[in-house]
């Protein structure tokens, strides 16, 4: 049977390349890039002209796809900070251009939103609670949500935080725990500072599943555990075996950070649970596969795939 098309935004990122490589062998992945070339087995690559509106309604009707997954974003949360013109049109603009340009060619869509929208003061939020973002990043990203659910009521808006091999670009939180370990240099984790993370492979099955079942509006895909950045740390020296002597406890209120943080960025799956039918997974087993993951050569593979 022929494979149907997946448009993936962001081509050249983090989750774009890691969600690429999770349904590469049962869907034809097209990654649109914007300054940065991507050359990933099984997959294909076009330059996307996302921040304009008539001409990316030329490219989709040339590219015709199945599902768009919209996973660009200017994902600083200090250079947002800097430049909320940027940051406004990046995260904002661009994703409702892509809402209208699916909704008026009836093509489901999977918005990525994040789990900065709320400003920490409680944890596990749900799809309900009432958003409060604390820094630039966040209020572009709220501002997406409202944009895009405005423009494609029936796209799936996706909140998350996720982590993955990275490439030569980026480093995701994963990867600048294990080079900075491997390398036997010493880190200060936050142990006053929550999420609730997901690895980027199961967080793109999950979604794939939800489209499938055909749902809309505001989901978190996040793990099912709330944990601090420093038992996060803890937790992957285990599963890597690496010195749990190098990671020191710190707190949020003693660094001088550019942009203010949550201090609890934790997310309810409840939601999601629902509709799927099951747990959606601890740290310890996402770092599993991560580990996994790399035996099997994802980590080197994603490294050669960027320029
Ligand atoms: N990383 C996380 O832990 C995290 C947590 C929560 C939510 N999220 C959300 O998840 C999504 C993906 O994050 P990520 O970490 O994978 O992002 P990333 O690695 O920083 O990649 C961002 C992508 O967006 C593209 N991009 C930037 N500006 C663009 C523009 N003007 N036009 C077109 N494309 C543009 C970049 O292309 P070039 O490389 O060519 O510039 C790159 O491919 C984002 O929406 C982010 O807000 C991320």
């Amino acid at each position: 049977m022929k494979k149907k098309r997946v448009l993936i935004t962001g081509g050249s990122g983090l989750l774009a390349t890691n969600w690429a490589c999770a349904i590469r062998d049962t869907w034809n992945v097209t990654l649109a890039t914007h300054q940065h070339l991507v050359k990933l087995n099984g997959t294909n690559s076009f330059q996307l002209t996302l921040d304009n509106l008539k001409l990316l309604e030329q490219q989709f009707d040339h590219l015709t796809p199945g599902l768009v997954v919209h996973t660009a974003g200017m994902t600083s949360v200090d250079g947002c900070e800097q430049s909320p013109e940027s940051a406004m049109q990046v995260n904002a603009v661009i994703a409702k251009n892509i809402a209208t340009v699916t909704a008026n060619r009836n093509i489901p869509l999977v918005h990525i939103s994040t789990d900065h929208l709320f400003d920490g003061e409680r944890s596990f939020y749900t799809e309900t609670s009432t958003t409060n973002p604390v820094n630039e990043y966040g209020r572009t990203k709220e501002l997406a949500e409202k944009w895009v659910q405005r423009e494609n009521p029936n796209a799936l808006i996706v909140r998350t935080n996720f982590f993955c091999w990275g490439n030569q670009l980026r480093q995701s939180f994963s990867d600048w725990l294990i080079y900075s370990l491997r390398e036997g240099k010493q880190l200060d984790l936050f142990d006053d500072v929550y999420f609730s993370p997901i690895l980027a492979d199961r967080l793109a099955l999950i979604a794939h599943e939800l489209v499938e079942k055909k749902v809309s509006g505001v989901y978190n895909l996040v793990g099912d555990e709330r944990i601090s950045k420093y038992d996060f740390a803890i937790k992957l020296c285990k599963e890597f075996e690496l010195s749990t002597e190098l990671v020191r406890r710190t707190q949020i209120v003693d660094a001088d950070l550019q942009a203010k943080r949550p201090k609890d960025m934790s997310l309810d799956n409840t939601k999601a649970q629902k509709v799927t039918g099951r747990s959606i997974g601890t740290v310890a087993q996402f770092l599993s596969v991560l580990h996994n993951q790399e035996l099997e050569g994802r980590r080197v593979e994603l490294l050669e795939a960027i320029s």
